[in-house]
């Protein structure tokens, strides 16, 4: 049978992971499919290094005349960035073809239209690459799980953030000496602050919601908090409350809306997504039928996502036969069942949190702090004060000139974020708290 033709956008870590995975396991991968595929061609910005890799592909860097070439079948796109990547893609569903991204910016911003060009078209985008590296999480979502009323998903989705915290406490290592060894090894992104910031997180996440709950992509409703901000007293600190700090995408859907939210959060050290360190990726699922289930593998790498696309690819070319009706709907739920869930904002989500509060070590400091927090109807679930330092404060002077200084820390029950708000910006306007409260939030999964 007329072998099927992939012409690749991008010969990067990925595309090559592509490449070397269709090429050494091209008879096992015939045997799915019932037809042979050959990455036929590939567009790269330099020529000359390319073709150093010695693949048997012709390489251009006219990344137009792949989209436009009739003799291509699939395009798969492994270069990354906004622009060209959205064009190409675009004029590629134009011309008829089926479309494999890696590129979760492209497919969390732009996927609406996207797929909306596509079922003009007739044509699939296929995006399980742009999602947790390897983890096919798209695929467990889309279908594994079809039974399901997907409740809510948590996950650990950024590589590079989850080795730096990793790092952080289990060796005691500051942020920025991590991020720096994350971004020799190659584990960030270009732009690091993407992965710290949470960016690259929210992506995934979005893409994941609307897969698990039916709905249109919306990265705007996610409220992205990154991870420079913690530190390693705080790793510490809740270490000792028997928590680890992991920084956690999560999706829930409530019956008065949705929640979408990327920060760094407490979990209970038993929980197994506690447990997964350096650059690996996790999702924890619960479906209302299956209850939890969990997928844990490489979230990054040329081979794991090159797994992730060319599983793609051999959707794809089954694809090629069936008519639009008989695929797997794109974002899991018929196109005209997709449905537009209230998405809550941050005063109404619902959490625990973990505050860390600097106080001088006065009496009453604690009971006034308590006070605000019975007022506001918060329930404390653990308080804990640790040594104190000094700071050269005139007030409640010891021998020495200087105040003492204690840490304190105090972990809530569930509650809105609004009340916990109001409770820090009371705690923070005490002449007795000497540093901005830290708060970070705790989920027991
Ligand atoms: N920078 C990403 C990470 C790469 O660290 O997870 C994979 O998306």
């Amino acid at each position: 049978m007329k072998p099927v033709s992939i012409g690749l956008l991008g010969l990067g870590t990925v595309g090559q992971g592509v490449a070397n995975i269709l090429l050494r396991n091209s008879a096992e991968i015939e045997r799915r499919t019932g037809r042979p595929i050959r990455v036929t061609r590939a567009a790269v910005r330099n020529q000359a290094k390319a073709e150093a890799l010695a693949l048997d592909i012709d390489i251009t860097t006219d990344a137009d005349s792949i989209v436009s070439d009739p003799d291509i079948d699939i395009v798969c796109e492994a270069m990354g960035g906004e622009e060209p990547a959205l064009q190409l893609l675009h004029k590629a569903i134009a011309n008829g073809k089926h479309v494999v991204t890696a590129n979760k910016a492209l497919i969390a911003v732009h996927g609406n239209e996207l797929l909306e060009a596509a079922r003009d078209s007739n044509v699939s985008v296929s995006y399980e690459s742009a999602v947790a590296g390897g983890i096919p999480i798209i695929k467990a979502l889309r279908e594994g799980l079809a039974a399901n009323r997907i409740q809510w998903l948590a996950g650990i989705i950024n590589g590079t953030g989850n080795f730096i915290l990793s790092e952080m406490a289990e060796k005691g290592r500051s942020f920025a000496d991590v991020l720096a060894e994350a971004q020799a090894l190659g584990y960030a992104e270009a732009d690091p602050t993407f992965d710290v910031e949470g960016i690259d997180a929210a992506h995934k996440l979005a893409i994941m919601a609307s897969v698990a709950f039916g709905m249109p992509l919306q990265f705007d409703a996610v409220y992205t908090e990154g991870i420079s901000h913690v530190t390693r007293e705080d790793v510490e600190f809740a270490d000792e409350l028997g928590y680890r700090i992991k920084h956690l995408g999560l999706a829930r859907k409530r019956q008065d809306g949705v929640e979408l939210r990327v920060h760094p959060t407490l979990i209970p050290e038993k929980r197994l997504l506690a447990n997964v360190n350096g650059v690996m990726n996790a999702v924890l699922v619960h479906g209302d039928a299956v209850g939890p289930t969990l997928y844990y593998g490489a979230g990054a790498g040329s081979e794991p996502t090159g797994s992730a696309m060319v599983a793609d690819i051999i959707d794809a070319v089954r694809c090629l036969h069936a008519e639009p009706a008989h695929r797997v709907p794109m974002l899991a739920f018929q196109d005209d069942a997709l449905s537009s869930h209230v998405m809550l904002d941050t005063p109404d989500y619902l959490s625990a949190y973990y505050l860390r509060l600097h106080a001088l070590d006065q009496p009453g400091v604690l009971a006034t702090v308590t006070d605000i927090f019975g007022k506001l109807g918060i329930s404390i679930e653990a308080i804990m004060q640790k040594e104190p330092a000094m700071a050269d404060s005139g007030e409640a002077a010891d021998e020495s000139g200087e105040v003492p200084i204690v840490p304190i820390i105090l972990l809530t029950r569930r509650v809105r974020e609004g009340l916990i708000e109001q409770a820090i910006d009371r705690i923070q306007a005490l002449t007795t708290i000497t540093q901005p409260v830290t708060r970070i939030r705790v989920e027991s999964l």
